[in-house]
């Protein structure tokens, strides 16, 4: 029996996979398809599939030439799995001509004829071109604009910010076409807005875009009430929006994994979380403006919430606050949150600096997650006897926006809202959080 095996993504299932699949499975007896994973697509650099992996091996099979379908997870597995199931005949398509020679080592190496004309690349570009619009135009607005050039599937389209200079010049600088007069022009030439207005900005704008029925992309701290943002989501899901919150660590594949590996119970029971991030931030700024929603709560609460939340849940029994105050704003906050069976604890700073990490303690091992833990690439797991420790690493490209505008631009096409990376709950949960602190419900002064 001849043995053959192909790899692919198989994104958008279209008629030149459907031809290689044919060609290849002709070449022998048996064919074996590997489907790319979507941790490793992201790890290449393939920031932009629509189909998630279930939907693309489906696909495959769906094809009828496949006699057996794996996921290809990691750089060299192809010489495993060739080796693995005595494959006699490595087959691609041409695009990758003299690209896998080295495997004529293990087996023979067979370049196909590619279809020419179609794509999943083209097929992308032709089913998704959401033409974002940014409001804001600070610095997180700038790294922004810059990431979402690594994502298909997107233009910039239009910039709008309350001062036209500022809107005028943030265009010339990263090479956007327009910027808008006023906000309803604005919300004329976009599909989607992102929000990087100032925060206490953000709910006004965000019932505007809702309204004028577009997809919103909100930066943290989303809004200052848990009624705001309860109105927000039922208008999103009236009119079937994607109404996100732009939590960057909440899509970035190392606190993904962390989080998964933790609830399949590798260190035991969690019995504490501690998370802080500090940023000294210069007085002067907005962030420490007690009258602009300014403060180190505020500010950065979003951040350790998340794991806290993701780990031991919603339904917590109390939370207290301690904070240093300065100019009527916290410049430290340390927040305790109790559980009926474990507790948790967060800082955040603006003017106050400590250690940026996270450690998850369980009745097994704990888990170590160095500064800054919320963009991490690293973290490891240690165990009282150390040579079971194990350390995971894991790829946080460039400023890591990218996985969530990857994550943003795919919800709205595949229309895909069931398994949200951070769900409507866990965000009413932050804001719940953040409110209880606005109205100074056990907040003790230092
Ligand atoms: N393929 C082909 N003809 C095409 C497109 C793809 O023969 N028109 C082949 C590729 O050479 C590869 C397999 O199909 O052997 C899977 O390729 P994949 O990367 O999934 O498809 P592309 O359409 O090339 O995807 P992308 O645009 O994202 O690179």
């Amino acid at each position: 029996m001849t043995k053959v095996i192909t790899y692919g993504t198989f994104d958008l299932l279209h008629q030149g996979h459907i031809n290689i699949l044919k060609r290849a499975k002709e070449l022998g007896d048996y064919l074996i398809v590997g489907v790319t994973s979507d941790h490793f697509d992201l790890e290449r650099g393939k920031m932009n599939t629509i189909d998630n992996l279930m939907d693309r091996i489906e696909a495959v099979k769906r094809t009828g030439f496949a006699d057996k379908i794996i996921v290809e997870e990691y750089q060299g597995q192809k010489i495993d799995d060739i080796q693995n199931y005595e494959v006699d005949i490595f087959a691609i398509g041409s695009d990758w001509e003299g690209k896998f020679d080295y495997l004529n080592e293990y087996c023979q190496v067979r370049y196909l004829p590619r279809t020419e004309g179609i794509s999943s690349t083209k097929l992308r570009e032709d089913k998704l071109n959401l033409r974002i619009g940014v409001i804001g135009t600070g610095s997180i607005a700038y790294r922004f604009v810059q990431e979402a050039q690594y994502v298909s599937g997107n233009t910039i389209s239009i910039v709008y910010n309350t001062s036209i200079s500022l809107a005028k010049d943030f265009c010339e600088k990263l090479n956007i076409k327009e910027y808008a007069k006023d906000l309803d022009e604005f919300l004329t030439k976009c599909d989607a807005v992102y929000i990087a207005s100032p925060h206490y900005t953000h709910y006004y704008y965000a019932k505007r875009a809702l309204e004028s029925l577009k997809h919103v992309l909100c930066e943290t701290p989303f809004v200052s009430s848990l009624e705001q943002a309860e109105e927000l989501y039922a208008l999103a899901k009236l009119n079937n929006l994607n109404l996100m919150v732009a939590h960057k660590t909440a899509y970035c594949p190392s606190f993904l994994h962390l989080i998964s590996l933790l609830k399949s119970g590798v260190i035991g029971e969690i019995v504490d979380v501690n998370a802080s991030i500090t940023t000294l931030t210069d007085e002067k700024s907005d962030k420490l403006n007690s009258k602009l929603f300014g403060g180190s709560m505020i500010e950065n609460s979003f951040f350790p919430l998340l794991p806290i939340f993701k780990l031991m849940g919603l339904n917590y029994e109390n939370i207290n606050f301690y904070s240093k105050m300065k100019n009527d704003v916290d410049i430290y906050t340390k927040g305790v949150i109790k559980y009926e069976r474990s507790i948790a604890s967060f800082q955040v700073g603006l003017g106050v600096k400590s250690e940026g990490n996270m450690v998850i303690s369980g009745t097994r091992a704990y888990v170590y997650v160095p500064a800054p833990w919320w963009k991490t690439d690293f973290f490891e797991i240690r165990f009282e006897d150390i040579n079971k420790n194990k350390k995971y690493f894991y790829p946080f490209e460039g400023e890591g926006l990218r996985y969530e505008i990857k994550d943003f631009i795919s919800t709205i096409y595949s229309n895909k809202r069931r398994y949200l990376k951070l769900s409507k709950e866990e965000t009413l949960a932050m804001v719940k959080v953040q409110e209880a602190y606005i109205k100074k419900e056990n907040t003790y002064i230092l």
